[in-house]
Parts: C-alpha cells; sequence; structure tokens
C-alpha cells in the first residue's frame, strides 16, 4: 500500500549529519513506492507558538506564517519522521518549536498513526538520545492511536560529513523501505 510520508528535518545544516539520514530514509520509502516529501524547518521559519490557544477554538493558528502551508500537509500524512540533532539532551529547538506550532492538529481528525524518530549527536553512548525520545513521545502521546514506530541513533558524529560511509545511514534506508 502506498504510504504518505512526511519527513521533517530539523537541523540548520543541511549537509549535516541528521539531515543524512533523513536523505537516506526518503530514498528508501521513495524506493518502495510511496509517496515521500521531505521538509527542512530551516526553510520553514516557524515563530514561536504564543500560546494564544486561537486554534483550539479556530480552524487556523493567529500567526500568519509558512506553517499556515505545513499543516495539511501533517495531517495528512500516514507517516512522520522527525529529524533532530541532539542539543544539550534534548531535540533541537529548530524542531520543538515546529513541534509547538502543530498545536492546532491537537483538536483536529489527523491521519497520520506511525511516526519514526532520527536523531545524531556528538556523544558516543546511546543515553544521550534520551531527552530526544521522550520529547517525542511526549508529543505523540498527545495525539490517539500514534505509535513511536522507529528510532535511527547515530552517535559519535559531529561537523557535518562525520557520518559519511556510516552503517546508520544503511539502517535508515531499510528503515525507510520497510515503513508498511
Ligand atoms: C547547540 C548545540 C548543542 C549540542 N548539544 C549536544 C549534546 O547535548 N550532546 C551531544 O552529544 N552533542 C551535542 N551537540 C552536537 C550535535 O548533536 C552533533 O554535532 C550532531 O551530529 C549535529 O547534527 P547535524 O549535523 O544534523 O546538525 C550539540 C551541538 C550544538 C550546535
Amino acid at each position: 500500500m502506498t504510504e504518505k510520508v512526511l519527513i521533517i528535518s530539523s537541523s540548520s545544516r543541511k549537509n549535516g549529519n541528521s539531515a543524512a539520514l533523513a536523505g537516506q530514509f526518503a530514498k528508501g520509502a521513495a524506493d518502495a513506492g510511496n509517496e515521500v516529501e521531505l521538509i527542512y524547518v530551516e526553510d520553514i521559519k516557524p515563530e514561536f507558538c504564543k500560546g494564544c490557544l486561537y486554534c483550539q477554538t479556530h480552524e487556523n493558528c493567529i500567526i500568519r506564517d509558512n506553517m499556515k502551508n505545513v499543516l495539511a500537509r501533517v495531517q495528512n500524512a500516514d507517516v512522520l519522521v522527525f529529524a533532530t540533532p541532539v542539543y544539550y539532551y534534548s531535540v533541537s529547538g529548530q524542531l520543538k518549536t515546529f513541534l509547538d506550532r502543530l498545536n492546532p492538529l491537537f483538536v483536529r481528525k489527523n491521519r497520520f498513526r506511525d511516526v519514526y524518530v532520527i536523531a545524531t549527536c556528538a556523544d558516543g553512548d546511546v543515553s544521550a538520545f534520551d531527552g530526544v525520545i521522550k520529547a517525542i513521545e511526549g508529543w505523540i502521546e498527545c495525539f490517539d492511536g500514534v505509535e513511536l514506530k522507529g528510532k535511527i541513533l547515530c552517535g559519535s558524529v559531529t561537523a557535518p560529513g562525520d557520518i559519511n560511509g556510516n552503517a546508520k545511514l544503511g539502517e535508515a534506508y531499510r528503515a525507510g523501505k520497510n515503513i508498511n
């Protein structure tokens, strides 16, 4: 079955490590015949959520920025993939801002069911990803029937390109290929 896969890459380094994994996931999912879209938070430049809760009683967010075009794409995807560098033991500020701005979906009927997380960090210890997993699980918890289906975590990478040749690229490709 063809799935709509939306990959949200949140590092501002489009040539960076998490973006490389996101690209491989996208390739795998596309090779398996799925409809794949990869977006960069850096291009969307979402403003911070104001916490006004206007979105809980109105169709849209009160902030008129690029998130307006993104909301329906998130809402109508089957699979969401969040890619982030570890920043101070959590997700990037870019991803956190993006997730907060999905608040209009909190009161809507959404299609997405499966979530994958992709994360990279400099630390070699897998516990460095705990805060990322917790943050994504916290977001998922707020949407009925949504599940964390997979995690692709790559430590010991710092500079863009450090991930070249890493086996995790193959893992990301296979995860994308096997989403069904
Ligand atoms: C602001 C900032 C905070 C960071 N915090 C951590 C951290 O807490 N733990 C860690 O292992 N690496 C940390 N790093 C390193 C990045 O996670 C690492 O370089 C990662 O591979 C970057 O992914 P990217 O290439 O996709 O941007 C930090 C980097 C920056 C710029």
